[in-house]
Formats: C-alpha cells, sequence, structure tokens
C-alpha cells in the first residue's frame, strides 16, 4: 500500500483564520482525500504555530496569558475546518508535549552536528513575519515587503545554524529533481536566491520569552520559524521515531503560498541534511489570494467575507470556487460574482439537474434502479469517457491543476447531460423501448455514481448527497464503471444546489459588504459558454503605422497587419501610447467585431488591452505568425 502524507504550514494564532488559511487547507484536503479514495494510506496535518513574539505581544495587548491566548484561539481553527470538512488527521498545536519533545530532540542533533555556532546579529526584523530581511532586499524606507509595515532595527547575541553550507547541496537537490519545487516560477526564484549565495541564519533569540528554549542553552528561546518547521516530524511523533513517524516520513508534499517557500525548500532541506534525514519529496506553493487586487492581511485589515459567502452558497460551492476558479501557482482575486455564477452555472445546472432529473424518470418509470439490459447508441462511448475522465483527473492533479482536474469532471457530466438529449430518454416509455429506457437510466446513474467518487476530494458533502439519492448505503469510492447495484430504491431529493436567483443572492451580499466596509462587487455576470467564447476571433496583428485622430485626444488611428490582410482600427489609446511606440509591435485584435465609425473613421476590429488606472497593451509572451488564432 502506498502512503500519502500533506502537510499545510502552521498558522499563527495572533489573528482568526482567513480565507487565505482556508484556500491552502481545502487545496491539502482535496490531495489527502483524492489519495484516500485512490486506497494510499494518508496522514494529513494542519495545525498552529503558537510561539513567537507576536503571539506573545498577541496575549499582552488581550491582558491574558499567551498560554491563555493560544488555548482561546486555536479552537478558531478547528471550528473552522470542521466547517469546512477538512478531513485531517491531526491538528497540531506547537504548545503540545508532544511537539515540544520532539523539537528538543531535534536541536540537540542539530547542535551535535556541528553546524551551530554564536555570534552577534543586527538587522531589519519584520514582526508579522517573524524574520530579518537582508538590507539588500529593501528599500531605503526599510519596509516589509510583505505587510508594508516599518522593520525595526534589532541587535542581539544569537546561535546560527551554518545554512552557507548546504548551498551546494541544496543545489543538486533541486537540479536533480525537477519538481521538488512545484511550480516553476518559484524552483527559478529559489534558484536565483541560491545563486547569490545563502547566509547563515539565526537561530534563537535571547530577547523573546514566548517559546521552547534551547536545550543546549536555556537562557535562549528557538526561534519560532525553525521551531516550527520541525512540526512537520514532531506531528508523527518524531521524539519516539515511532510507527507513524516511520510510516509517513519523508513528508510527499508540504502545500503552502509562496511567500514562505524559502524556509521550506532551502532552510528546513539545510536542517534535515544536517541531521542525516530524509527530505520532503516536495515543496508546493500557490499563489495568493486577493481582495480587489490585494493581498489579505490580518494587519492591514484586508479580507474575504468568506462566513457570508458561505452562509448564502454552501461549504461544497465555496471549495468549488476556490478549487476551480483559480489557477494553481498564480494570484487570483476572490469574487463573489464569479462564485455567484460558477454555483447556478456548473453546480445547480450542470450537476444538480442532472442528478434530479435522472431520479425523476427512474422514480417515474421504474421500482428502483433498472436492469442494462438493451445496449444502444452512445453507450461504449460513455463508458470510454469515464475512464478517461479517471485517467485525466490523476494526471492533472499531479500537477496540482485543479482548475482542470474539476473541468474534466464537468466535460463528464455535460456529457452525460448530452446522453440524455440525445437519446430522448423521456420518450422511450413504450414496451418495447422500455429495457432501452432502463439502460440508458443505468448508465446515467452508474456515470453519476462515478461522478460523486470522482468529486468527492473536492466537495465532499456533495459526494455523499448524491450517493444517499441514488440509493447507496454506505459511501462507494471505486471510481470503475459498472459497480451500481440493481434494484436500489432511490429518492427524489431535494434539489442539492437550488438555483439562486441574483436578486435573492444579493441581499446577504449587501450585508456582509456593509459589514466589513468592503468595495461593492459588480453585477453578478452569468458564464459564457465555450461555444460562445469560440466565436470570438482573436488575432495576433502587427501595428503597421498609428496616427492621432484629430480633434479626440485619446484616440489613435492603426493599420495594422494580419499577414493575409490589412486592417484600419480605431483605438482609445493615445494617452498611454505614443504612434512610434506602436509601430511594429505585435497585438492581439478582435478579428471579428463588426466594423463601427468612431468619429467619421471606420474601424475593423478592436485591440485588446488591460484597462484600469493606465492602459496597457495585451501582447504574447513571444512573438507569433501574424494572423495565428489566440485562445
Ligand atoms: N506560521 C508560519 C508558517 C510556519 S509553517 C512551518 C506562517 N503562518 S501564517 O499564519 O502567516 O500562514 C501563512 C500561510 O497561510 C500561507 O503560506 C498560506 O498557506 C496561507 N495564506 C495566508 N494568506 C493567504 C492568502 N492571501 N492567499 C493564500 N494563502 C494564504 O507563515
Amino acid at each position: 500500500m502506498s502512503t500519502f502524507y500533506v502537510t499545510t504550514p502552521i498558522y499563527y494564532v495572533n489573528g482568526e483564520p482567513h480565507a487565505g488559511h482556508a484556500y491552502t487547507t481545502i487545496v491539502a484536503d482535496a490531495l489527502a482525500r483524492y489519495h484516500r479514495i485512490k486506497g494510499d494510506e494518508v496522514f494529513f496535518l494542519t495545525g498552529v504555530d503558537e510561539h513567537g513574539a507576536n503571539v506573545h505581544k498577541a496575549a499582552e495587548n488581550e491582558g491574558i496569558s499567551p498560554q491563555a491566548y493560544c488555548d482561546k484561539m486555536a479552537p478558531t481553527f478547528t471550528q473552522l475546518w470542521e466547517r469546512l470538512h477538512i478531513s485531517n488527521d491531526i491538528f497540531l498545536r506547537t504548545t503540545s508535549d508532544m511537539h515540544k519533545r520532539g523539537v528538543k530532540k531535534f536541536l540537540t542533533a542539530l547542535y551535535d552536528s556541528g553546524d551551530i555556532y554564536k555570534g552577534p546579529y543586527e538587522g531589519y526584523y519584520c514582526r508579522p513575519c517573524e524574520r530579518f530581511f537582508p538590507e539588500k532586499e529593501l528599500t531605503d524606507e526599510k519596509i516589509c515587503p510583505i505587510h508594508k509595515l516599518p522593520l525595526e532595527w534589532t541587535e542581539e547575541e544569537n546561535y546560527f545554524f551554518r545554512l552557507s553550507k548546504y548551498q551546494d547541496r541544496l543545489l543538486a537537490r533541486i537540479h536533480e529533481d525537477p519538481q521538488f519545487i512545484y511550480p516553476e516560477s518559484r524552483r527559478n526564484e529559489l534558484l536565483n536566491v541560491l545563486k547569490s549565495g545563502l547566509e547563515d541564519i539565526s537561530i534563537s533569540r535571547s530577547s523573546v520569552s514566548w517559546g521552547i528554549s534551547l536545550p543546549f542553552d536555556p537562557e535562549h528561546v528557538i526561534y519560532v520559524w525553525i521551531e516550527a518547521l520541525t512540526n512537520y516530524m514532531t506531528a508523527l511523533d518524531y521524539e519516539t521515531e515511532g510507527e507513524r513517524y516511520q510510516t509517513f516520513w519523508p513528508a510527499d508534499v508540504h502545500m503552502m503560498a509562496k511567500e514562505i517557500t524559502r524556509f521550506h525548500a532551502l532552510i528546513w532541506p539545510a536542517m534535515l541534511m544536517a541531521v542525516n534525514l530524509p527530505l520532503p519529496r516536495q515543496v508546493v506553493a500557490h499563489g495568493w489570494l486577493t481582495k480587489d487586487g490585494e493581498a489579505l492581511s490580518k494587519t492591514r485589515g484586508i479580507f474575504i467575507d468568506m462566513d457570508g459567502d458561505i452562509a448564502t452558497y454552501g461549504v461544497d460551492a465555496f471549495r468549488y470556487y476556490l478549487l476551480r476558479e483559480f489557477s494553481f501557482g498564480n494570484d487570483g482575486d476572490y469574487r463573489p460574482a464569479r462564485l455567484h455564477a460558477r454555483y447556478n452555472a456548473d453546480l445547480a445546472n450542470d450537476l444538480g439537474n442532472l442528478l434530479n432529473r435522472v431520479l425523476g424518470l427512474v422514480n417515474k418509470n421504474f421500482e428502483g434502479i433498472p436492469e442494462p439490459t438493451t445496449p444502444g447508441e452512445f453507450d461504449a462511448e460513455i463508458k470510454q469517457m469515464a475512464q478517461t475522465t479517471v485517467d485525466k483527473l490523476d494526471a492533472h492533479l499531479k500537477a496540482f491543476a485543479f482548475d482542470a482536474a474539476l473541468e474534466t469532471i464537468w466535460e463528464f457530466v455535460r456529457r452525460i447531460n448530452r446522453y440524455i438529449q440525445q437519446t430522448e430518454v423521456w420518450t422511450l416509455t413504450k414496451p418495447e423501448t422500455r429495457p432501452r429506457m432502463g439502460t440508458i437510466l443505468y448508465n446515467s446513474l452508474e456515470a453519476l455514481r462515478l461522478i460523486s467518487v470522482l468529486i468527492s476530494p473536492f466537495i465532499p458533502e456533495t459526494a455523499e448527497k448524491i450517493q444517499k439519492q441514488i440509493g447507496l448505503v454506505a459511501f462507494d469510492t471505486v471510481a470503475e464503471w459498472g459497480r451500481l447495484p440493481v434494484g436500489l430504491t432511490v429518492s427524489r431529493g431535494d434539489p442539492i444546489f437550488p438555483r439562486l436567483d441574483t436578486k435573492k443572492e444579493k441581499q446577504p451580499q449587501l450585508k456582509a459588504s456593509a459589514k466589513s466596509k468592503q468595495k461593492q462587487e459588480p453585477e453578478t455576470t452569468d458564464l459564457v459558454s465555450f461555444a460562445d467564447f469560440q466565436k470570438l476571433d482573436l488575432r495576433v496583428a502587427r501595428v503597421l503605422a498609428a496616427e492621432p485622430v484629430e480633434g479626440a485626444d485619446r484616440l489613435l488611428k492603426l493599420q495594422v497587419d494580419f499577414g493575409t490582410e490589412k486592417r484600419q482600427v480605431v483605438a482609445g489609446i493615445a494617452e498611454h501610447y505614443t504612434s512610434d511606440a506602436l509601430i511594429g509591435k505585435q497585438v492581439i485584435v478582435v478579428a471579428n467585431l463588426e466594423p463601427a465609425t468612431i468619429r467619421g473613421i471606420e474601424s475593423q476590429g478592436m485591440i485588446l488591452a488591460g484597462s484600469g488606472d493606465s492602459v496597457v497593451l495585451a501582447t504574447l509572451e513571444k512573438e507569433m505568425p501574424l494572423g495565428t488564432q489566440v485562445r
């Protein structure tokens, strides 16, 4: 049996969890659940980081002891994880005895390795990050690049870890396995850090009291980051090196957002090298969830109204939206309007309606699930598609492409909807066609059972509801075609995703926005179908000539070349581009837009550009032949 050990960062308890923490934890949960249905033995760790000056300060602000403060804050995380149906196997608290014992053992081993020495430290420190920033990474203002807050000049006597010694071994590790740091953008970033040279890092604080003391010098407290990294082993009860530790170390995936990859992919592996322990197999980082383009931040009060959205759409819709809409590895802006659109289009329409329709037809025409006696058109194709869906899902998840994974499942959902349409199954009620009707409905239910298995890592509550409605008593996790028993009594259950109309849905949003004083979302937009999108003919063209339009300050008249033809296009970019800057540039043009006359000049297309406070032309990352279609 394969094993799979996945971790989230342990989150600081100096504030309540927000949607950013939820995103990482949902992503890790989806992986853990996926590996469980594949039959792997899984261990899924999440937890909280409770030590350090930051937490101490938060406790002081409330006038309670740090321990009392942590005891109050830790449940805000566990409660959220329960609400979001997170299936973690452990919730590690760094104030627990098991962790403390493991940390002491690890630090003793590190000390014995000879890579620890004492020395003075001075530098710019960010309290919310709990880390020093090298001067070369700062501007003159000495502002934290992450929190945008002033850094504190700090001087103290510390213990150091000889990180620099591991430079070459780290490089070798990264080169030997291109997947070790994922995605490539993060790998390249860390290769650059390595190129500019690693400095030794301080691993203790003499000015901080809330933490675990160094086993070899109790006057010092272990630097909270060094302590925190060891949690991935202490959670397996590293101190006893018992069965759990033997089974699951090294971790398969350390999941996190991009800002802490340096700790996980350089410092942590170097610490493990120093004590001769195996390294985690993969350090994986996603981008940041943003709100109106800004990073979420406890300190700066920028947050997402997760509670309001979960109350309106349900936990699974929230999970689905985050996993389906964000391209893993990149930043993504959280938009309730998109959540609304996904809810109605994918969940209510595609999936919810399919289930309802099939159950309705079975109930109306049969006593329980009918026998598939009469194969016919499309059946083999659907069975084949079930298998390719399973295979593609696996490939996408290996690449952490949750959006593509869900899209693959939804292609299958939509195929089954089409199967119902194509076969006009509802008309096959005559005695001679009823066996075929029964077969089509059996296949549709089997497809729904399979879909429920495949969606269970992402939207587990929905998966269970579907299986219950089709009459299964215990949750079936096997993604193989043909397992659905004949004769089960199906229920005509409540719609799993009742359609929410825009007006009704707007109420809670308005209230939530007023409460959080956030900007109002734009009007809800429904999704366009892929077919509609395909109607757009976007093409690469080169600007041959550009000249101002008399009497219109904002307009430029451009001649563009598609390779096979030349066209005239009027664009409102004169305030942002001079004619000279445009000539020779490749641009993307909507080639099949109805011609329009602007200020008496015919415009035969539209040039794409990002338009906000400034306007920036859209181009391809590299030049391509003129006339190339952009999709
Ligand atoms: N305690 C350290 C981690 C130690 S792990 C050995 C820490 N804690 S944190 O509370 O700041 O959590 C950071 C993590 O929370 C990110 O790496 C990410 O997993 C998650 N996120 C916090 N804000 C986020 C977004 N805005 N978007 C996505 N994930 C976010 O760092």
